[in-house]
């Protein structure tokens, strides 16, 4: 039986529900500031789409990070939580006149651009204000990451960055916008990362990038931003419950070739958060099939779609049986056949009633959390409020 989740208070609480152990998320805050901090021209921004609760923004908002939006909501509920709007960089292959309009009233530090009709937008909108507009330029580096194919973002045939062919091109068009100041370069190779080796070839890139640029327009620029990805243990929760945030920062410090006075900017979202959340639910019914047997729990694909989405393991405790173990699928009561947790999975022998947390869950799992069959949202608890 597990001791670090309050299971009496649970008891009390309608299921399911996000659980977040604040203790935990303020441990990993302070890790990953103190690593960066070693380093001193490194900035983090929190990549707000792995969790928006508005409380954990708040914690997040505490430990000073910035934020990393991809949307005009996200960039409110940043702001929502006392982020500064100039520790907020704007990324995303469709931002709308709407979104753009209101960043730059907020007055954002950086937008990400992705396209010319992207960048356009953003100069028309910035003169019709009478400001500049600060941009970087995403570039595919056309790197391929370990990790799920859908979630692998800088390969040339997805839709996000400028390629390397067109590189030049953009920056000339960019140069002459009036209303529009190169401020950096920004990459994204991926999400769930744990090979370091991957962030290495990315720092390669970009050194050759920034050799490249210098040689051949004398153009140095003072931001590097490098994005997110770092990649989380799913099967070992409590042993690696903070990741290695030394061994990220110090990966790039080494790898990394900077230009004098160069800033550089991560945009951490799963590594910040997705120890500290757990999603809580009960089993509704055991099912004896012919050849499997199933907890049908009462926490649908709706309310954690990893699994459904990408195959995702996520380590699955029965909080109130020590029993010896059976072997399940956990299942929820959407009506999809994808909706399932786990299969063949060994958890000890389960009764109608029981509670299950389904750990690893505070990244992307709340924040893609939808209403499908007529669902509530799930609601959430932190570990402050028990
Ligand atoms: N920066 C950019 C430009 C991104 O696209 C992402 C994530 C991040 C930063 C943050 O990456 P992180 O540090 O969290 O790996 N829903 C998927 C993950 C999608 C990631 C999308 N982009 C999942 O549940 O695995």
């Amino acid at each position: 039986m597990r001791t670090i989740f309050p299971t009496e208070k649970f008891r009390e609480i309608e299921t399911p529900f996000y659980y977040y152990d604040v203790d935990l998320l303020r441990k990993t805050l302070d890790e990953a500031r103190d690593e960066a901090g070693k380093h001193g021209n490194f900035h983090v921004h929190y990549a707000v789409k792995a969790n928006f609760n508005p409380k954990l923004l708040e914690i997040i908002k505490e430990a000073g990070m910035g934020a990393d939006c991809v949307s005009g909501g996200e960039v409110r509920a940043a702001m929502n939580a006392g982020i500064e709007p100039g520790k907020i960089v704007f990324a995303g292959v469709g931002k709308t006149d709407k979104e753009i309009a209101f960043s730059l009233d907020a007055g954002i530090f950086c937008f990400n651009i992705e396209s010319v009709p992207e960048v356009e937008a953003i100069e028309r909108l910035a003169a019709e204000r009478g400001v500049t507009a600060r941009v970087a330029i995403r570039v595919n580096p056309n790197i391929g990451a370990h990790t799920h194919s859908n979630i692998t973002t800088g390969l040339a045939e997805n839709k996000f960055g400028i390629n390397y062919e067109q590189l030049d091109e953009v920056i000339d068009i960019v140069e002459k916008m009036e209303h529009i100041k190169l401020i950096g370069l920004h990459f994204h190779i991926g999400s769930q990362i744990l090979v370091m080796d991957d962030f290495i070839a990315l720092c390669g890139r970009i050194n050759e990038l920034q050799e490249l640029l210098l040689e051949t327009r004398g153009l140095t620029l003072p931001h590097i931003n490098v994005g997110g990805g770092l990649g989380i243990r799913y099967d070992a929760p409590d042993k690696y419950n903070i990741p290695d945030f030394e061994l990220y920062f110090s990966t790039y410090a080494k790898n990394l070739k900077l230009q004098p006075g160069q800033q550089v900017h991560f945009e951490l979202g799963r590594s910040i958060v997705a120890q500290c959340g757990s999603l809580i639910t009960r089993a509704t019914y055991i099912k004896h099939g012919t050849c499997k047997q199933f907890i049908i729990v009462d926490a649908g694909m709706n309310d954690l779609v990893r699994p459904a989405l990408y195959e995702a393991y996520h380590r699955i405790e029965n909080l109130t049986s020590d029993k010896a173990d059976g072997m399940y699928d956990v299942v929820g009561p959407i009506c999809e056949s994808s909706d399932v947790f786990c299969k063949d999975r060994r958890i000890p022998e389960t009764e109608r009633g029981d509670i299950l947390a389904i750990r690893s869950a505070g990244a992307y799992g709340e924040a893609m959390a939808f209403g499908y069959n007529c669902r509530e949202l799930p609601k959430a608890v932190l570990s402050t409020e028990l």
